[in-house]
């Protein structure tokens, strides 16, 4: 049976996130080919992706996820033009990279259909559904605009991946691919000795490592949550190492892979 698979592909991964927009070419190619293969035997695929360093480092530098602010205000409504013009270049390198593997793309950025932050935005997910299965929808964290006097926010595509998974029903996988681990580990990745937890109850508490200095969103805290929700409606939820993106067809076609596959 054909499966409908969200996938993020982590800004961490796609990016080398602690130097001003530097993609990684080499990895979107062989994550694009991947999901090439998958949709050339019939699957359908949503793509989701982060921002890595198209985002953060901006929107760090400029309190993004906090709103306005008064004091800098100017600067800050500059830095939202910036990262959202970057964010379509980031996407830009995704979906050419689909196209020359002769799969079509749609593109839809989240500052021109979704507004408010965290995974109650508001916004139409059911556009993902509305195509066939050799079209490839593409979408991904951006600022948005948030109601009040905030003015504008971050939107994670962690949040994307769980109102998308969650409430288009016929999504089989969902599937986060991440830049520097197996899938979820007992501790943090760079540590000797982590290991690579196979199965993960949410609740179960893990040792995590925010880089809260880089990243203006949850890291890998907000991407177990929202994993967990996911859990709950679809039943196959993984955490998967993005450099073997080899690893989502062995998913879809042995039902099991290395990673972490995420239970309610
Ligand atoms: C963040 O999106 C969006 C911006 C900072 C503009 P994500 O939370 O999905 O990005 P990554 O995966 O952590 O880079």
């Amino acid at each position: 049976m054909a499966a409908k698979v969200v996938v993020k592909l982590g800004g961490g991964l796609i990016t080398d996130k602690s130097s001003l927009k530097s993609p990684r070419t080499d990895i979107i190619d062989s994550i694009c080919n991947e999901i090439s293969h998958l949709v050339s035997l019939g699957n359908s695929v949503i793509i989701v992706h982060g921002a890595g360093s198209y985002g953060h480092l901006l929107a760090k530098k400029w309190s993004l996820s906090h709103g306005l602010r008064k004091d800098i205000s100017e600067q800050q409504r500059e830095a939202v033009k910036i990262v959202r013009s970057d964010m379509r270049e980031l996407s830009s390198l995704v979906s050419k990279s689909l196209r020359d593997r002769g799969i079509e793309t749609v593109t839809f950025p989240p500052s021109d259909w979704a507004k408010n932050t965290g995974d109650s935005f508001e916004g139409d997910v059911s556009i993902f559904d509305s195509f066939p299965s050799n079209v490839v929808p593409i979408t991904f964290g951006d600022v948005v605009h948030v109601d009040g006097g905030a003015e504008f926010g971050i939107l994670s595509g962690d949040d994307l991946m769980a109102r998308i998974s969650i409430e288009i029903p016929s999504v089989t996988h969902c599937v986060f691919l991440l830049g520097d681990a197996e899938g979820m580990m007992d501790k943090p990745p760079h540590l000797e000795g982590s290991k690579l937890i196979e199965l993960w109850k949410s609740g179960e508490i893990v040792e995590t490592e925010h880089n809260s200095e880089q990243d203006v969103t949850g890291g890998i805290e907000l991407k177990a949550e929202r994993a967990s929700l996911i859990s709950k409606k679809v039943e196959e939820v993984w955490f998967i190492n993005g450099n073997c993106p080899e690893r989502l067809s062995e998913l879809l076609t042995d039902g099991t892979t290395i990673g972490t596959k995420i239970v309610s």
